[in-house]
């Protein structure tokens, strides 16, 4: 049994101990969060033990493996901690707010990078990995065009805001991971547009709130992201690749497919699945399931600290596009 701790016993933290202590490999041995009771309300359920300090479960003997699930500004000492004590790493997304940082972590993480696995859950989503491996194996052609709908249901609190880093690098850092993996190739070119359709006080923090992104990859290939902080009919997580020989699409998804006819309307449907935990609930079991089988059988972890890393470049040059209304090359 692979032993592991959860740090951070909030919204994301929740998701990962349940998908922990669900997996037949492992256990979930101790969730740490300085709000005690936020541990404990996890172990009361999961089991393991609580502690209020990161680093007591980091350091711990008995302990395999941690999952980073804090605030973001918290993740690259936390990271390099685990690395430290040997353990293996299963870290959220961003690495942090700030490229340079981020590339540095990377840096003193050495040859111990390749324990350390990112967060980007959204490449395990059945749908989105069904569309990954068919481009690879050839079913649409040369790869021409990728196309991102991800919009959130509700307008999230100024508080979280204030702190966000920004919708490019908070939000749309999904999306820009999901299109390098997808177009195989590192974008060299970008373009944004941002506007405060919604929250006019973003003005004061830089952010927006409504943003449109398009980029190019050396040998042609396009990707545009679409992008809003809210969409009254809920979480809307859509995909389309397109190429020579054909197109494939990902749609989203309801809690079931039954559609009803009546004199008012045709085929109405069901709400989207709404929100993060919802939505992507087995792309989280399936990243969680993907760490513990890398850890087990010594395979490289799918996602790394350079994903994380690129993705932030991309967001920041997305916010210098969209801050000066000009295309940006990205070196
Ligand atoms: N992959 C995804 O889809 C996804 C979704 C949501 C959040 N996230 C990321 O997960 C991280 C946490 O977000 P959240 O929404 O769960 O936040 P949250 O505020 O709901 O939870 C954070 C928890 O961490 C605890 N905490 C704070 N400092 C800590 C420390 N040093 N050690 C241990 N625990 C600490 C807090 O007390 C809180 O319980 C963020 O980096 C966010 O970007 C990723």
């Amino acid at each position: 049994m692979i032993k592991i701790a959860i740090l951070g016993a909030g919204r994301i933290g929740q998701v990962h101990a349940l998908n922990v202590a669900r997996h037949k490999d492992a256990t979930l041995a101790a969730v740490a969060d300085p709000i005690l009771t936020n541990a404990q309300a996890l172990t009361a359920s999961w089991g393991g033990i609580a502690m209020s300090d990161p680093l007591e479960a980091i350091n711990h003997p008995d302990i395999d493996a941690v999952v980073i699930g804090t605030p973001t500004h918290t993740h690259i000492d936390l990271m390099l901690a685990a690395s430290r004590a040997g353990k293996a790493v299963l870290c959220e997304k961003p690495v942090d707010l700030d490229l340079e940082k981020a590339r540095a972590a990377e840096k003193a993480l050495g040859d111990a990078a390749k324990r350390v696995m990112l967060g980007f859950n959204r490449r395990f989503d059945p749908g989105f990995s069904e569309i990954h491996r068919r481009v690879q194996q050839g079913d649409i052609g040369d790869l021409h065009q990728v196309i991102i709908t991800s919009r959130d249901p509700g307008f999230a609190p100024m508080g979280y805001l204030q702190t966000s880093g920004g919708i490019f690098r908070d939000m749309v850092i999904h999306d820009f991971d999901l299109a390098r993996w997808l177009l195989g190739e590192e974008p060299v070119e970008i373009f944004a547009t941002g506007s405060r359709l919604l929250e006019p006080a973003l003005e004061a923090l830089g952010d927006y709130d409504t943003v449109m992104v398009q980029m190019r990859t050396a040998s042609g290939k396009q990707c545009q992201i679409n992008c809003s902080r809210q969409a009254v009919y809920g979480y809307d997580q859509r995909m389309e690749v397109f190429g020579s020989g054909g197109m494939l699409l990902n749609d989203n998804l309801r809690e079931t497919s039954v559609r009803h006819y009546r004199g008012e309307e045709t085929e109405a449907r069901g709400p989207l699945l709404n929100f993060f935990m919802e939505r992507y609930a087995d792309a989280y079991r399936l990243e969680m399931e993907a760490f513990i089988d890398a850890i087990k059988t010594g395979s490289p972890l799918p996602t790394t600290v350079h994903d994380g890393c690129q993705a932030l470049k991309l967001a920041d040059a997305a916010q210098r596009s969209a801050d000066s209304h000009a295309a940006v090359t990205i070196e």
